[in-house]
This record gives structure tokens, sequence and C-alpha cells, in this order.
């Protein structure tokens, strides 16, 4: 969930470290902690905030040592204050650890620990392993050896990084949930929790695997199990670019990932895109290909936006596949014994590759026998691998924590697996050609409505203030008002709900008065005049309507205050469009009410906590 980054090699730690944290601060930023070993003493800054408040009250700069650890935190276990927050240590100030994820089992173990007269500073799960790494490295006296063992009796996730300063020259890494990279440098090593804090100092990483880890020197590492058997660990190369991560002259990185979105979608169909066939290559599932041709139902398992991402999947799929399909939140789908028969394939949908709920999911569909895909954006991640096959969407990092350029992107694949399976089974040539000429015609659409980023803005300063703002849709803009709500809660924390349309006679407008705004996506379709009735209804109650319309459409000034028009397009490829500007809207409004646009409040970019 949080960052970690470790450092051992001829420079000094603590700039190293520090500069890590700050690439890695999207993910959690509760707190913000360093250790640095530097000959026997543990020199430790931590405190509440973010990483530049830590900078504010310490030099971090001048603190000495080699040798060092790093945190930034999404609390899971005690509040995000000062004690609480990351490096712990042991009861004798001896080892120092930073911990991704949760100790299940942390309560138990604690008990044992204060039976034996061990004593606790914080209300972490985190601390108890800390404590209980130190109290085994007094019989065992050998680090490595004492974090495997009470890694061998902890339940629940974790990614740990320990210094001690039994050793300055030994750093020790292991997973399990949580991801880790090693970074291979010349003498030198950073161990990582993303590859964005690794890729400044080296391009060679080892992804530590499941259940393994690390023993790093001056000199060199060695991996192996936590159940202590050899591993073969295999260095890679990073695939990305530093710039691509940093804001590149945005004001936000989601304003920049919004401004992306033309050449991220066309970098999801380059090379598969094959229009004169009217289908797809999709290499990453020529292996599954018998399987998919044979599948008899489609779950597809995912979290918050990709959840929505999912529900347009089902519409296309049932639609191009005529196969049966079920989107399920990851969060329930595990825990409710679902049925899952040898011919279904259950795919997940995840932009970080990390979501603990939907990992979760995967891990009991596998179980149950189906085969796995996944349709993943970080390379390497944990979905990624645990998968049979999978579709890599090929966004690039995605550091905004509101996602914007991996939906479109999610979308721009699951259309292609939807023309995909349908032209295996009895979608028509002729009807694959008109979907992929489509689709290869999304991105200047995208750049039209990008050009029209300073009219959305003015509509966005007039609805600023609101309290509440509900967003209608039907059919398959249906999931995009869900994702046109969400992204306004998440930035702005103005209280928003998505609605199928047509359903909003049965409650919601009950909400309805002059104070409440409604965004209604209303396309040219076949339901398009139902939509323009669910707007009279509105109308008829003086709610406020902005209304998301296809260009050309003059009916639509008749019945809302203000419009967006998108280019037209085929309605399965609406959604797509259709989002774009409620992600503008969502944006505009946040910066409006001063709001911390790429950390909003309480959340963070990948949730590896169930
Ligand atoms: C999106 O804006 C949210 N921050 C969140 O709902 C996110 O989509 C969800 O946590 C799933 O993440 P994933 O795609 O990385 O699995
Ligand atoms: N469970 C630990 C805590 O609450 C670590 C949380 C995290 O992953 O940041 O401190």
């Amino acid at each position: 969930m949080c960052g970690i980054v470790g450092y051992i090699g001829p420079q000094t730690a603590s700039p190293l470290i520090v500069s890590g944290l700050k690439r890695l601060e999207y993910r959690g930023y509760d707190s913000a902690g360093v250790c640095i070993v530097d000959g026997d003493s543990l020199t430790i800054h931590k405190q509440a905030g973010k990483v530049a408040d830590l900078e504010r009250v310490v030099d971090l700069s001048a603190i000495r040592g080699t040798l060092g650890v790093g945190h930034t935190r999404w609390a899971t276990h005690g509040l995000p204050n000062d004690v609480n927050a990351h490096p712990h240590t042991d009861n004798d100030d001896a080892i120092a650890m930073v911990h991704n994820g949760i100790i299940e089992n942390y309560l138990t173990i604690k008990k044992k620990l204060e039976n034996a007269g061990y004593t606790f500073r914080s209300e972490t799960d985190s601390e108890v392993l800390a404590v209980f790494i130190g109290m085994l490295y007094k019989t065992i006296g050998d680090l490595e050896r004492a974090v495997q063992t009470a890694l061998q009796e902890v339940e629940g996730t974790f990614g740990i990084v320990v210094v001690s300063t039994h050793d300055p020259n030994l750093m020790i890494a292991a997973r399990r949930g949580s991801p880790l990279i090693l970074g291979v440098g010349q003498d030198e090593f950073v161990v990582a929790s993303d590859a964005a804090a690794i890729i400044a100092h080296t391009r060679q990483v080892v992804y530590l695997q499941e259940n393994e880890m690390a023993t790093i020197t001056r000199q060199g590492f060695t991996t192996k199990t936590i159940a202590n058997e050899a591993t073969h660990s295999v260095v890679e190369e990073i695939a990305f670019e530093l710039e691509e991560i940093e804001k590149g002259g945005f004001e936000h990185f989601m304003l920049k990932e919004i401004y992306e979105q033309p050449v991220t979608f066309h970098d999801g169909f380059r090379g598969r895109l094959r229009v004169d066939e009217g289908n797809v290559r999709l290499g990453g599932l020529s292996k599954v290909q018998d399987r998919l041709r044979s599948a008899q139902r489609i779950i597809i398992t995912a979290c918050g936006t990709s959840w929505h991402a999912a529900l347009v999947g089902e519409y296309l799929i049932e639609n191009l596949a005529r196969i049966p399909v079920e989107v399920e939140y990851a969060s329930e789908f595990r825990y409710r014994n679902p049925i899952i028969y040898p011919n279904d394939i259950v795919i997940a949908i995840s932009q970080s590759g990390e979501t603990a709920d939907t990992l979760a999911a995967i891990r009991e569909a596998k179980m149950k026998g189906a085969t796995v895909l996944g349709m993943v954006n970080v390379v390497g991640s944990s979905i990624a691998r645990e998968t049979d096959a999978g579709v890599y969407l090929h966004a690039g990092p995605e550091i905004g924590v509101a996602s914007t350029k991996a939906f479109t992107s999610q979308l721009c694949i699951l259309t292609q697996f939807a023309l995909f399976l349908g032209r295996m089974r009895d979608l028509p040539a002729e009807a694959g050609r008109t979907l992929a000429q489509g689709i290869a015609e999304i991105p200047d659409k995208i750049r039209q409505i990008l050009d029209q980023s300073d009219a959305i803005k003015e509509i966005a300063m007039t609805f600023a203030q609101a309290p509440n703002v509900l967003y209608l849709g039907r059919g398959y803009q249906f999931p995009v008002a869900l994702e046109g709500a969400l992204k306004l809660k998440e930035i702005s924390y103005i209280h928003a709900e998505g609605y199928p349309a047509a359903e909003m006679k049965h409650g919601p407008i009950a909400l309805i008065d002059e104070n409440m705004p409604v965004v209604f996506i209303a396309t040219k379709d076949e339901i398009y005049d139902k939509v323009i009735s669910n707007i009279e209804e509105v109308r008829a109650r003086r709610g406020r309507v902005i209304a998301i319309a296809s260009e050309g459409d003059t009916q639509i000034d008749r019945v809302a205050d203000h419009v967006i028009r998108i280019p037209e397009t085929q309605a399965m490829l609406a959604p797509i469009l259709a989002s774009i500007p409620l992600q503008l809207l969502a944006y505009y409004i946040a910066v409006e009410r001063g709001c911390n646009v790429d950390m909003p409040r309480n959340l963070a970019k990948s949730v590896t906590v169930e």
C-alpha cells in the first residue's frame, strides 16, 4: 500500500531514500520516516504527514551512513501519528524495519511477546514483527535467519526491509502479498515497493517473488524462499522512462494523465487492431484461445474504477460475443464461495495489478479451476504474474490517485477483447471492420474533447460549490455515470451518485430541486429519446442539467442548462469519449475547491490491504 525504499552502497543513503520516497508518496502519505545505519548507531526520523513535512523539521541530507530504509505509510492499524510511523525497531533499538501490508496474527504474537516481557510503543501490527525479529535474533544470533523464522510464523501480507546495527553491511528484504523490487546497480542496491523509486539509479531489477526473501550485502545478494528453499532470480530491465512518471509541465499528475489519453488509448490498440480483417491480435491470449472459444461464462472481477470498466465490458462482450458475463466486486467475490465451472473464464481488471481484493479473488478462482486472465497496467505486478494469461493496458505509470487514463485504456482492451471473442464466434467480418475502424478513430476524437477544456472549466466553476451532484446515464453510459460520480467524490469531496437514468424516478428523484446539479450522459443512440424524457423529469422539478451530448445534437439545447459536446461514435465506443469531460469536470471542480487533486485525503493509489 505504502512506499518502501532501502539503500545499500557507496553513497550517502538518506538523500537517495528521500528522493525515492517522494516518487512513491502517491501510494500512501499518512506519515514518512527514515532510518540510517552508521556504524553501531541507528538514526531514525519519522513523523505524521508528508516527506516534505519531515524535511522541514530535520535536515535529512545531513545524516551520514550508506545503509538505510525509508517509508511512507497508509495506516491500517493505529492512527496516522508520529509514533505509529515507520520504521519500527526491536526493544534494543538495534533492528529497524519498514513494512507494507498487514500482519493478521499480530495480536497473538504480541501477547506472547508481552508475556516474555517485551514492550510496545505504537499501535501498529508492524512493530510487533520488528520486536519479534529482535527476540528471535537474541537466540539465533543471525539476522537473516531471525527474519526468516519470524516470517514463517506470520500470517497476512508484507513487503519488509530490515536493517540493523548488528551488521552495518546487510539489508534484508522479503515479500508476501505486497510488491518488492530489488534494483541492482554498480556496487549498490536499492529495494523499493515500486520501480519508480529505483529507475533513477538503475534499470536492472529483480522482481521478488511471492514468499521470497533477499539478503543484500555491499558485494551482492542472494535469494531464497521464506521456507528456506533456494530460488533462482532473474535480472530484468525496466521498460519505462523516468519522465513518464514526472509531471511534464502540468499542474497535477491527474491533468497530465487526462491529456495523455489520445496517446495511451492508441498504445492500447497499436500492433493489436487489424482494421482490414475486422479483428484483433492479442498475443498474450494465444495460449488460452481454445479455452476462450469454448467459454460458457465470463466473470469479471475488479474494484473501483476498474470495476466500472468491467461493467462496460459486460455489455460489450454479451453484445458482440453472446457469452453471459457477470461482474463482481473482487472484495465480495472471494468471501461468498462463488460457484465456478471448469469452462468459466475469470478476468481480473486492475491498473496497479496489486489490489489485494482483486488478487485474493483470482486466487480463489484459480483454486476452483477457472482459467484466470488479467487486464493490468503495471508490468510485472502480482496480478500480471499470477494470472494464466493476459493483456497489458500499456497506459504507462498512472500516478494521480484518481484513475483516468487507465480507465480509458481498460475500455480500449475490453472492446478489443469483445471483438476478438465475437469474431471467434459468429460476429461477421463486416461488423468487426466497422467497430475496428471506430476504435482507430478514437484518439483524434479524444483530442477534440480535450480542446474544449476551457469551456468545461467554465461549467465546472458554476457547480464547484454544490453539496451534491447526481450523474445519470443508460445502457453503455450507465457505468460512465458511476465513474463520473466516483471521480468527483474522490477528489473534490462533493457527495455524488451515479444512477441508471430511468431508475431515478424510483427514488433519487426525491432529491431534485433547484440546488441539485444533474449530469446526464445523453449521447445519440437508440435510447436517446428515453434519456431526453428523463431530463424533462428533472427539469420539471427545477434541477440544473449538464448534458454530455453528441456533436450536431440541437435538440439537447432546449432541455439542458449546459451542454458539452463530444464527437459522434458508435454506441459501444461512446463511454470512452463520454468519460473524458467527466474527468475534466471533476478535476476543475476539485482545483477550484482547493483540494489536493493528486493525493486526495484517505485514499491510496494501490490498495494492497483488504
Ligand atoms: C480510482 O479513481 C480509484 N482510486 C480506485 O477506485 C481504484 O480504481 C481501485 O482501487 C482499483 O485499483 P486497481 O485498478 O489498481 O486495481
Ligand atoms: N499495517 C502497517 C501500518 O498500519 C503498514 C501499513 C502500510 O502498508 O502502509 O502501519
